[in-house]
C-alpha cells in the first residue's frame, strides 16, 4: 500500500501511473471505513487498473462543531480493511495541507442545495464541493465513486463535475445495509445499544411504504412517513421528502417526475441518520 500525506507525493505517483496509460478508480471517504465504503472500493477495483482512496475528514463540511469533534478518526484500522482490497493507494492529508489558506470558493447549484440536507445543514454542500473538486484536480482519476446512501451529495457532485467539465465518470453505488436494514454509517458507532436496536425502524418505515406509495399523494407520503417513524419518542425526524430524483424538486402528482427518491434525516439521540429508497 503507497499512503501519502501530501499533495506534491500523491501526484507525482498518480502522474507515472497515468504515463503507462493505467485507469485510475479514485474513492473518496472521511475514513471510518465500513462495508459500505468498501463495497465502492471493490467497485472500483473491478472497474479500473489502480484504485486510490482518500481518507480526510473535511472540517468544512461539519455545520455542527461538536459532530466535527466527535466523527470517528481510524486511520490505522482503517488501512487495514484496505489492505484486504485491491485498492494500492491511500491518500490522508491533514488539513493544512488541504487547506494552507481558507477556500472560500462558491458554488451555484441551483436548487439542488437549498433542499433536504442543504436546508438543515448550512454550508455543508459548500464544504463538500470544494473538497471534492479538490481532491478531483489532485487524483485526476478516471471514475470516482459515490454512495447512494448520500443521494443528495450524489447529484450534486454529478452536476459539480458536469457544470466545470471536470474530466471524470461518477460511478454510483447503492446502500450497504447492516443485516437488520440499518445504512451502514460511520456515525452509527456512537448510538447506545438501545438506539442501535431502534434505529432500523427508519428503513422498515421506508421499506413498507415502498410497496404502497401510490396509495398517497407524494406530499403525503412524506407526512406519513414522520408520523410512522416518531410514533416512538426517541426518533426526530428532521425532513422526510419526496423528491424528482433527478432534479431533487418536490412535485404532486406521481407523474410528474420519470423517477421519485424518498429521503429522510432522523435524530436518534445524539445521533443525525439519514437513509433514502428509490420509489420507482
Ligand atoms: P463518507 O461519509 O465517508 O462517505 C464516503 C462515500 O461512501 C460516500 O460516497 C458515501 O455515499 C459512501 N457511503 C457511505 N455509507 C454508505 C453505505 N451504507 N452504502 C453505500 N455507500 C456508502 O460522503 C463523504 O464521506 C464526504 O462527504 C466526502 C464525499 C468524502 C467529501 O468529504
Amino acid at each position: 500500500m503507497n499512503i501519502f500525506h501530501t499533495i506534491k507525493e500523491i501526484k507525482a505517483h498518480i502522474a507515472l501511473l497515468r504515463k503507462e496509460g493505467k485507469t485510475i478508480g479514485f474513492v473518496p471517504t472521511m475514513g471510518a471505513l465500513h462495508e459500505g465504503h468498501l463495497e465502492l472500493v471493490r467497485k472500483a477495483c473491478k472497474e479500473d487498473d489502480v484504485v486510490a482512496v482518500s481518507i480526510f475528514v473535511n472540517p468544512i463540511q461539519f455545520n455542527n462543531p461538536e459532530d466535527l469533534v466527535k466523527y470517528p478518526r481510524t486511520l490505522e484500522s482503517d488501512i487495514k480493511k484496505l489492505n484486504a482490497t485491491a485498492c494500492s493507494i491511500v491518500f490522508a492529508p491533514a488539513v493544512e495541507e488541504m487547506y494552507p489558506e481558507p477556500d472560500n470558493t462558491e458554488f451555484d447549484f441551483g436548487k439542488l442545495d437549498k433542499v433536504m440536507e442543504g436546508e438543515f445543514r448550512p454550508g455543508h454542500f459548500k464544504g463538500v464541493g470544494i473538497v471534492v473538486k479538490k481532491l478531483l484536480e489532485i487524483v485526476e482519476p478516471t471514475r470516482a465513486y459515490f454512495g447512494e446512501k448520500d443521494y443528495q451529495q450524489l447529484v450534486i457532485i454529478r452536476y459539480l463535475v458536469k457544470s466545470l467539465a471536470i474530466p471524470v465518470e461518477i460511478v454510483s453505488c447503492p446502500i450497504v445495509r447492516e443485516p437488520d436494514g440499518l445504512a451502514m454509517s460511520s456515525r452509527n458507532s456512537r448510538l447506545t445499544p438501545e438506539e442501535r436496536a431502534l434505529a432500523p425502524d427508519i428503513h422498515d418505515a421506508l421499506n413498507r411504504i415502498k410497496e404502497n406509495y401510490t396509495w398517497f399523494t407524494p406530499d403525503g407520503l412524506g407526512k406519513m412517513i414522520i408520523g410512522d417513524i416518531e410514533q416512538n419518542p426517541l426518533f426526530r425526524v428532521e425532513y422526510a421528502e419526496v423528491a424528482d430524483a433527478e432534479t431533487l424538486m418536490p412535485f404532486f402528482d406521481w407523474e410528474d417526475a420519470e423517477h421519485a427518491v424518498l429521503c429522510v434525516a432522523v435524530v436518534l439521540g445524539q445521533v443525525r441518520l439519514i437513509d433514502n429508497v428509490l420509489l420507482y
